[in-house]
């Protein structure tokens, strides 16, 4: 996302002494959550100089705002690697950037992840995934075994939902008041970054996307095409949103269109408590905790990038 406005592409984005729990302690809910971002290869050439992979800021923000912490994710390791990661944590999130979605290394690694969550929900264990922009691209090439993606471009354009009757009946939006669910309905409170998408036409049209999600909502591009704009699995917990929750807290360009009004915020927050909420159905976790210190991101320091992006802050890896 919105690296250089121009190159706008695929889309966008205590104390030491205290005693631990009493082992034994059956618990069925998971409250100290560690939610998986997989990082983005840098291809801004301004962005060279600090790494080679980076995740912008406001996803993490996004995340520990739900009450999770995140662990950044690289995508050059090998599946081993990968399997061991999922043991250990909670979720998954896909972010917004640009990637070849069927060779790429991000690719690659969703495609990992995608097929243990799966695995796992069918044998009792709940993985939760989620895509943003791209990420929601990459969950459908996941699900489509192609890429169905055509041109759908909607860039720097705030609009609100339509919503489809599941939409209301939906996971994703249960915990949204009545009237809250109407603002996002008339206000525009979704900020769109992306050129490509799913038109609802080729959605419904293609078995695999139809069995596996739910359109929850849809919205129109620039040339009239009715894309796919929110879904969720109807089985399984994948979700997806073409748009950027993210950036109506933690994004603050002001050449672009970033919701930032009271129900703006509150969209954003409501999401990311979703998401969260669902990690903590997950009892994975990391049995070293000095392992688990090293993989948070909390280690790292993002670098300051509004002058030479339209994020306010990366973290390079
Ligand atoms: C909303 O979606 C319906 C179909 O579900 C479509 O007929 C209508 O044109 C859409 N309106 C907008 C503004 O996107
Ligand atoms: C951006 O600002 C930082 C902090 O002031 C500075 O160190 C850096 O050189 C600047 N980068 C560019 C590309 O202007």
């Amino acid at each position: 996302m919105f690296n250089n406005l121009a190159a706008a592409i695929t889309c966008l984005l205590f104390a030491s002494h205290v005693t631990a729990m009493p082992a034994g302690l059956l618990q069925n809910t998971n409250d100290r959550p560690v939610i998986g971002i997989l990082t983005q290869m840098v291809t801004d050439e301004v962005m060279k100089p600090y790494g080679d992979t980076y995740i912008p800021a406001a996803y993490v923000k996004y995340i520990e705002s739900g009450g999770s912490r995140v662990m950044p994710i690289r995508v050059t390791y090998d599946a081993a690697y990968y399997e061991d990661v999922f043991r250990k944590i909670n979720g998954l999130i896909l972010i917004g950037g640009a990637a070849d979605l069927m060779k790429s290394d991000f690719a690659r690694v969703a495609k990992i992840f995608f097929n243990l969550a799966l695995k796992a929900y069918d044998a009792g264990d709940y993985f939760p995934i989620w895509g943003t922009c791209m990420g929601l691209q990459q969950l459908s090439v996941l699900v489509a075994g192609e890429n169905l993606l055509t041109e759908t471009t909607a860039e720097n354009e705030a609009m609100p939902l339509n919503f489809t009757a599941e939409g209301f009946l939906s996971r994703m939006f249960q915990d949204f008041p009545s009237a809250l669910m109407k603002a996002i309905s008339e206000e525009p409170l979704t900020g769109n970054f992306h050129r490509y998408g799913l038109t609802v036409k080729t959605f419904l049209e293609n078995k695999y996307l139809n069995n596996f999600f739910t359109i929850l909502s849809t919205n129109i591009a620039d040339n009239g095409a009715h894309f796919v704009s929110t879904i969720e699995g109807k089985k399984y917990p994948i979700y997806g949103v073409q748009w950027h929750p993210e950036v109506n807290r933690f994004s603050w360009d002001d050449r672009l269109n970033f919701p930032h009004s009271y129900h703006a915020v509150q969209v954003s927050s409501l999401l990311a408590q979703f998401f969260v909420n669902e990690g903590r159905r997950s009892l994975h976790r990391f049995e070293d905790p000095t392992e688990e210190a090293k993989a948070l991101i909390y280690t790292y320091a993002p670098v300051y990038t509004a002058n030479f992006t339209s994020y306010e802050q990366v973290y390079f890896f």
